[in-house]
């Protein structure tokens, strides 16, 4: 967004490095809040449109990082730090995209999922009224590792890193956030100012601060909420996250309409799209990319990741909705069912102890209570494909590729590896022999045989 000002911006946001303290293999930023990699809330944050320009900055062999900015954000150049010397140093890999100077130089931190696009904006105002440089400042319930923000007044004089702070700085409750807004015109000039003279030998960007004031240049602070700006460095730190935007989740999905009986067991994806009076049970999991739509209910334990949910549907409790479910209206998923890469057309139902998966069910088709498609056979995947108002009855096995018909009926208890033709009966089972008086006799040759109790 040029914003309202009309002024165009360059955001960065450094994402080097591979995050020890995680102790994961996975590099830091990728570490999921909600459902979503930390750097994926960072980029859908900053500006865009016309005019807003985004660069991240990766670290060397991070292709991971790599696709995961052309996902969220095709629009973004990348840039690699091939040593990580610090923030300041990360910021200067990305020197030819700062180099044709935007009007607002944005930089922020992949570590930092919870800020939100607002708080960018409200960073540039400042900048539109002469600041040369603007930080994102905030009180820390716990300052430990945080840089300190020293001001004099509404004047921001230096930022001191944890390490450098003497013990009355170290009191200092006023943080930076991490996120910075230059004047693009002055940045280069005064970042390439930025030295490693400290007790860890790094380019801090916080440095800017004093450099900044040095050229008798305005920087101030503009505070936030803690919940904003939390860095995420370690494991801990993710979790307290996670409990951020899932309060924020729920609280906008309450807003939306959507009934929460007991907003705090109910797990949310940041991108989960609800219809109208959507109702969700307690203890419910929702993963990324599913959709709710009208009036349908969730039951208690449910567990739905890439689903679309038609109108009315009901689900569970305790389902389980795989990647590629797609649910028409009214569908019925009952307890103990899992679907999978399966689409349900309208008013079909699987109410019990099933497994559909790499199936079409076609409308208002019932799959008794133990249906399961045999998709399967050690090597490949096959599709099973239901006609409209069949009955499956329970306990059938389907062995995919197979196909049963329009308004087929399959027998309890079958097995069925071959089509079934429209409005067919298909029954796989043997015989069922029945001796009278059988039970009575079998009883009485096993009390003979018992050997009494000691
Ligand atoms: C940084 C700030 C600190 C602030 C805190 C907020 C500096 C010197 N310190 O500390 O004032 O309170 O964030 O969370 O800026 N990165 C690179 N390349 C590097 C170094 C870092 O890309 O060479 C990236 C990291 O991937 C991370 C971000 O910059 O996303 C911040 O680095 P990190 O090491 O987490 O800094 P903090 O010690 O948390
Ligand atoms: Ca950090």
């Amino acid at each position: 967004m040029t914003g309202k000002t009309g002024r165009t911006s360059l955001t960065i946001v450094l994402a080097a490095g591979e995050g020890t303290r995680m102790r994961s293999s996975l590099p830091k930023v990728l570490h999921p809040v909600a459902n979503q990699s930390l750097l994926a809330h960072v980029l859908s944050a900053a500006p865009k449109g016309p005019g807003a320009a985004l660069a991240v900055v990766i670290g060397p062999n991070h292709q991971s990082v790599a696709d995961e900015v052309a996902r969220v954000r095709p629009d973004a150049k990348t840039f690699i730090q091939r040593e990580r010397l610090g923030t300041a140093h990360a910021v200067l890999a990305a020197r030819d995209a700062i180099a044709p100077g935007a009007d607002d130089l944005l930089v922020a931190f992949g570590d930092t999922p919870l800020i939100s696009a607002e708080t960018f904006e409200h960073l540039r105002a400042p900048l539109k009224k002469g600041a040369a440089l603007a930080v994102l400042g905030f009180r820390a319930a716990d300052p430990t590792g945080y840089g300190r923000l020293l001001v004099e007044g509404d004047q921001l004089v230096a930022i001191r890193e944890q390490a450098d702070a003497s013990a009355e700085e170290r009191a200092i409750k006023l943080c930076n956030a991490g996120v910075m807004a230059f004047d693009g015109h002055k940045a280069l000039s005064i970042i390439d100012k930025i030295g490693n003279a400290n007790s860890k030998g790094e380019y801090y960007l916080t440095d800017a601060v004093s450099i900044v004031r040095d050229l008798g240049l305005e920087a101030v602070v503009i505070e936030t909420s803690e919940d904003e700006v939390r860095g995420i460095n370690t494991k801990a730190q993710l979790a307290e996250a996670e409990q951020v935007m899932q309060a924020r989740l729920r609280k906008a999905a309450l807003e939306a309409g959507v009934t929460l009986i007991a907003p705090e067991t109910v797990y949310l994806a940041a991108d989960t799209v609800f219809g109208k009076d959507v109702t969700i049970e307690p203890f419910v999991v929702i993963g990324a990319g599913v959709s709710i739509a009208d009036g349908a209910v969730i039951h208690s334990f449910s567990h739905i990741v890439q689903a679309s949910i038609g109108k009315k549907a009901s689900i569970g409790p305790y389902a389980r909705l795989r990647p590629g479910t797609s649910l028409g209206d009214g569908v019925r998923i009952g307890n103990f069912v899992e679907i999978k890469a399966a689409v349900i057309e309208a008013g079909a139902k699987v109410n019990h102890l099933s497994y559909v998966g790499d199936a079409h069910v076609g409308e208002g088709a019932n799959l008794g209570a133990g249906t399961i498609t045999c998709n399967y056979d050690g090597f490949s995947k096959h599709k099973t494909e239901i006609g409209e108002g069949a009955f499956i009855g329970t306990n059938s096995s389907l062995v995919a590729p197979v196909k049963i018909g329009k308004r087929a009926y399959i027998g309890s208890g079958s097995v069925i590896t071959k089509n079934v033709p429209d409005d067919a009966m298909a029954v796989e089972r043997s015989q069922q022999t029945t001796r009278e008086g059988g039970a009575k006799r079998y009883r009485e040759i096993k009390m003979r045989s018992k050997t009494p109790k000691a």
